[in-house]
């Protein structure tokens, strides 16, 4: 074990019907009047968004709504949000919908509390306050309903960086997994992806030898796996939705890496360039980066991804676990090349450089020079 220190505020509320609590919660923060914000309308759709509003007008909560976050969301629209949240002077953000609406309100929270540019914080700046921020998710996937992070895409520089600070944790998350049961196949997926890399980042890039930590994460995965496979069988599958629900919550919430010493976040880096310049969902991205990330790093850890390939698949070598992995990907239909995103190889040295300047933000530019990121996109091929 490594020293660490844990510290994560978020209240989480789990289970079916949950939502009617949201109301109640806000009120109970001291907080009258929230900026609710959506996405493209699946939250409208499903009637979600209506009981919502009803239970912040029956606790006395005030509200102004904005909608139209999209996938990947985007700065010039958090911006909106921000003159919005000043405009109306509300005391809160409250996110209904999945990782990017959440992720739009923590970057709306910071903005509504400053005077200074959005984007200088997803550069480098400290975030040092931050309206409060609640949620209700309606996909399960990033672990931002309990995480310090918010990623964000500059549409003008093509940039996707994130923040991470205390400040935006949400006060509390209401995790209903019923919501989860219209989230198409893709998108489950495409969950499923993010899910597993947010745990095996840590596991593969970390010194071996922190086994209750190896156990947590295979854990996580397995249980990732399990219940992916059964909700493709049967989308209304309560009890996997539930399993899932909160297996991506307890994969990026700091659990997992409480105590393994260093570790980076390599395809995360790579990835976040495919999304910010193809617009591709961020889980699909992964499943093309993974396998090929592997292929390229596992003779630097190799005990480590030994115990991957045995424990996660009880195969004897870690080329045969790495393949196991990528046929999983394939089974699920996630793309695990870069055509198969339509994305053409040609473009490796664009996307290398544009994944160079943030592995630079996150201290890992030594290891990922832009050749070094070709290569590996070259195995995507
Ligand atoms: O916009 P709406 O209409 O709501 O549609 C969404 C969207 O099209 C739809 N959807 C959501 N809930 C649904 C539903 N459709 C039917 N039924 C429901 N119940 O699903 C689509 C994807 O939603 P999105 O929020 O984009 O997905 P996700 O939660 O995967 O979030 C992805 C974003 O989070 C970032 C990603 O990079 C990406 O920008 N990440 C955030 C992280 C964090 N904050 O910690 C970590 C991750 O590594 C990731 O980078
Ligand atoms: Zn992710």
């Amino acid at each position: 074990m490594y020293d660490f220190t844990f510290h994560n505020p978020t209240k989480i509320i789990f289970g079916a019907d949950t939502e009617h609590q949201i109301g109640p919660e806000i009120k109970a923060a001291g907080v009258a009047r929230v900026l609710l914000l959506s996405g493209q309308g699946s939250a409208k759709k499903s009637g979600l968004l209506d009981r919502v509003s009803a239970s912040l007008a029956k606790a006395g909560v005030a509200f102004v709504a904005l909608d139209g976050v999209v996938s990947n969301p985007v700065l010039s629209h958090a911006r909106q949000g921000v003159a919005l949240a000043k405009k109306e002077a509300v005391a809160a953000i409250l996110a209904v919908g999945g990782g990017s609406v959440l992720d739009e309100a923590k970057a709306i929270a910071v903005g509504a509390a400053t005077d200074i540019d959005l984007w200088e914080f997803y550069t480098g700046r400290e975030v040092t306050a931050a309206l409060p921020v609640f949620s209700i998710m309606t996909i399960a996937a990033t672990g931002s309903e309990m995480n310090k992070n918010s990623v964000l895409t500059n549409e003008a520089t093509k940039q996707k960086y994130n923040i991470a600070s205390i400040h935006v944790h949400p006060r509390v998350s209401i995790l209903n997994p019923v919501l989860t049961h219209t989230v198409p196949p893709d998108y489950t997926a495409y969950s499923a992806v993010d899910a597993i890399t947010h745990v095996l980042e840590g596991y593969c890039t970390k010194k071996t030898g922190t086994r209750l930590q190896d156990r947590l994460v295979e854990s996580i995965v397995k249980t990732v796996m399990e219940t992916t496979d059964r909700i493709l069988e049967n989308p209304n599958h309560a009890e996997a939705r539930a399993s899932f629900m909160w297996a991506a919550t307890l994969a990026l919430n700091g659990l997992t890496p409480a105590g393994i010493g260093p570790y980076s976040f390599p395809n995360h880096m790579i990835e976040h360039s495919l999304s910010a310049l193809y617009n591709i969902p961020h889980g699909a991205g992964l499943a093309i980066v993974v396998p090929a990330w592997m292929r390229w790093y596992h003779g630097k850890n190799p005990e480590q991804f030994l115990r991957f390939s045995q424990e996660l698949f009880g195969l004897p070598t870690p080329e045969a676990g790495i393949k196991a992995l990528e046929d999983w990907f394939r089974q699920i239909k996630a793309p695990v090349r870069l055509g198969e995103a339509g994305i053409p190889a040609g473009d490796i040295p664009l996307i290398s450089e544009n994944a160079h300047g943030l592995a630079r933000q996150w201290g890992i530019a030594d290891l990922y020079t832009p050749a070094a990121i070709a290569e590996i996109l070259q195995l995507a091929i």
